[in-house]
Formats: structure tokens, C-alpha cells, sequence
């Protein structure tokens, strides 16, 4: 993780960069008794951000949530009270520290909504990140992974970042070496889709009692290809447990999947529980000329993203509390 602990207080505010993941392998099991899948998964973090800036609020001011988004990008269906995610991840944080939660957050977003790709989760993580810095609270990071364990299955790893085998529920995060870069073509949907209605509807479709998946699959050759750093043998080795039920919940994204490997990706997925589909592509040339065909058979947005890349982290403080030369102030106006 790469938080920026031991620097002084923020007194105005603190801008947070936190990414969109793909998994490479999503294996599922039956369903536990709490009714989380077990899971066997390998997450990726890509090139597509949301940023989220933490500005300090008078005492009793409370938590309050702003946002804005990029036109391919629909938030509408984004709640700003306190049953968004990363109000609640600085609800959390402020309990856990018990202190005061008084905070403007704004989350400009990139990452589509219910897509597939943990925006929600990127959200929460870059919450946490950038209120334990406004408040100077010095979480450790094991408190930090454990909070966010708490707010979502996919939230430690939005902290984390990189490329990362995920266990229990995918909440269970082990970084994996991985010899990037990847270069990847993303196509998000006009709509999203529910990740518990994909989940309910991989349950349906599965057989019952012995013949059904107690464990899920493993994720060995995924790990194979990524230490191999081959393109070619990644894109062999991509499985998505989850694919099978987005695809009959939303057949069309079948024939999305097919164009973008006719126009030249090496393989195409659904990306977590949909219904963005991505496309590994050989190199960033590949990716370009993939992309390129897609948006002349129609596709609204159609995005290349590089992978691996890092996980919440600032990338903005106040000119007057960054050093000079100061490394992570890579972005934003002098304030
Ligand atoms: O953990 P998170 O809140 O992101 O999960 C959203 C929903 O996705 C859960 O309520 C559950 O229906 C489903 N889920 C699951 N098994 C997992 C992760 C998520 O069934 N391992």
C-alpha cells in the first residue's frame, strides 16, 4: 500500500486516486452459510480512475458527498447519503479512531457504475486513504485492510492495488508478482448489472448436491501465464466463473465478446459480475487498432487501459504542505 503515512496534518484537503480492477480468474463456489461465495480469485488493478478529494469540514458539520462524472460515465443511480460506500468507509474510519466524522468528500468519477470493475469499492478505498490523511489518524495498514473488509468483498484490494490472488470471500488479499505491462481494451454497458442477481443466477444454473462446485476452481494457470509475463498464455488461462450467468442474464455482451476477439484481442471476458467486457491484447498497438474497430462497429466507449497500476494513494495535497519536488504531488491546481 502506498499511503504516505509520517507527513504533517491536512488542514484543507486531500485528493485520493483509487483504481477500477479486472479479474484475471474468478473462481466460485457454493454459496457459504452466511451467503458469500467462497472465492479463488486473481485481481488486477487498470488504468481507469475515480478520484476522490477530502476536504476538511467545520465540527458537526458530518460527512457529506458530492460527485461528478465523465460523460460515458451514468452516476444517476449513485446514492450521496449514508448508504454510499465511501460514506461509510468514513463513518468507519471515524469509529474506528473514535472521533468526530466531519468531512466534504467529492468523487469525480471515471470508473462506470455497476459495471463490474469495483468503482464503488475504489470509492471507499480512496475514502479511507484520504480521510486517514485529513485527519491524521495513522491507521495501520492491518487496520486499514480489516475496515475494508468490512465495507465489501472488494475493497481491500482497491487499497492494495497491483495484481493480487483474493481468498474468503475476495476479501483475503496477497499481492503476486506480476511482470505487466498488460494492455487491455474496455467496453462498459449503457446499463449495469446486480452483482447479487449474477451470483443468485450462477446458483440457478449450477447442479444441486454432489455434482455442484463445493470449492472454487483454483487459480493456477492464470499465475502460470503471469509469472511467464506471455500475453498470449494470459489470455489462454482467463476464466470467470461468473460469465456464464451475465452472459444469460445479457446475451448481447455474447456477441460483444466475439467482435472485440474478431477485431484483434487475444481473448474478451466479462469483467467481475459485468457487464463490462474486457479484451486482453497482445501489446499497446493491439489494444489501440481493437479499440479502434469497436468504436467503428458502434460502441459508444470504448477504453485502453494499461495494468498493473497502483492502488489508493494521494495524489494531491495543499501546495503549502507539499515538499519541494514533493513525489506524490503529481496532479491537480496549487490551492
Ligand atoms: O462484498 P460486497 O458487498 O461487494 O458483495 C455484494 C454482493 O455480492 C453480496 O451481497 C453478495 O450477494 C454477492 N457476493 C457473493 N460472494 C462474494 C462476494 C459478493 O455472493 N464472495
Amino acid at each position: 500500500m502506498t499511503r504516505d503515512p509520517g507527513r504533517a496534518p491536512v488542514t484543507g484537503s486531500v485528493t485520493v486516486r483509487a483504481a477500477a480492477k479486472v479479474n484475471l480468474h474468478l473462481g466460485v463456489g457454493a454459496p457459504r452459510p452466511d451467503g458469500f461465495h467462497p472465492l479463488v480469485t486473481v485481481y488486477q488493478a487498470v488504468g481507469l480512475h475515480d478520484d476522490l478529494t477530502a476536504t476538511a469540514a467545520a465540527a458537526g458539520e458530518g460527512l457529506t458527498l458530492t460527485l461528478d462524472a465523465e460523460p460515458h460515465v451514468d452516476a444517476s443511480a449513485v446514492p450521496l447519503d449514508e448508504t454510499n460506500i465511501a460514506v461509510r468507509a468514513g463513518l468507519a474510519l471515524a469509529a474506528h479512531h473514535g472521533r468526530a466524522a466531519d468531512a466534504r468528500l467529492h468523487v469525480h468519477k471515471s470508473v462506470p457504475v455497476a459495471g463490474g470493475l469495483a468503482g464503488g469499492s475504489a470509492d471507499a478505498a480512496a475514502a479511507l486513504v484520504a480521510l486517514d490523511r485529513l485527519w491524521d489518524c495513522r491507521t495501520p495498514d492491518t487496520d486499514l485492510l480489516r475496515i475494508a473488509a468490512d465495507l465489501g468483498s472488494d475493497v481491500p484490494f482497491a487499497l492494495l492495488g497491483g495484481t493480487a490472488l483474493g481468498t474468503g470471500r475476495g476479501e483475503v488479499v496477497d499481492p503476486i508478482p506480476d511482470l505487466g505491462p498488460w494492455w487491455w481494451v474496455v467496453v462498459p454497458a449503457d446499463e449495469g448489472l446486480s452483482t447479487p442477481a449474477v451470483y443468485r443466477h450462477l446458483d440457478a444454473l449450477r447442479p444441486d448436491g454432489p455434482d455442484g462446485p463445493a470449492a472454487p476452481t483454483p487459480a493456477s494457470p492464470v499465475l502460470t501465464a503471469l509469472g511467464a509475463g506471455d500475453p498470449h498464455a494470459l489470455a489462454a488461462a482467463l476464466h470467470n466463473d461468473l460469465q456464464e450467468p451475465a452472459l444469460d442474464l445479457r446475451p448481447a455482451l455474447g456477441d460483444l465478446l466475439e467482435s472485440g476477439e474478431r477485431a484483434g484481442a487475444l481473448r474478451g471476458i466479462v469483467s467481475g459480475s459485468g457487464p463490462t467486457c474486457v479484451f486482453l491484447c497482445a501489446d499497446a498497438p493491439a489494444a489501440r487498432s481493437t479499440a479502434g474497430a469497436l468504436r467503428a462497429a458502434g460502441h459508444p466507449t470504448v477504453l485502453v487501459v494499461p495494468a498493473p497500476v497502483a492502488g489508493a494513494h494521494v495524489v494531491d495535497v495543499p501546495l503549502e504542505q507539499a515538499l519541494p519536488g514533493d513525489p506524490f504531488r503529481t496532479s491537480g491546481d496549487p490551492r
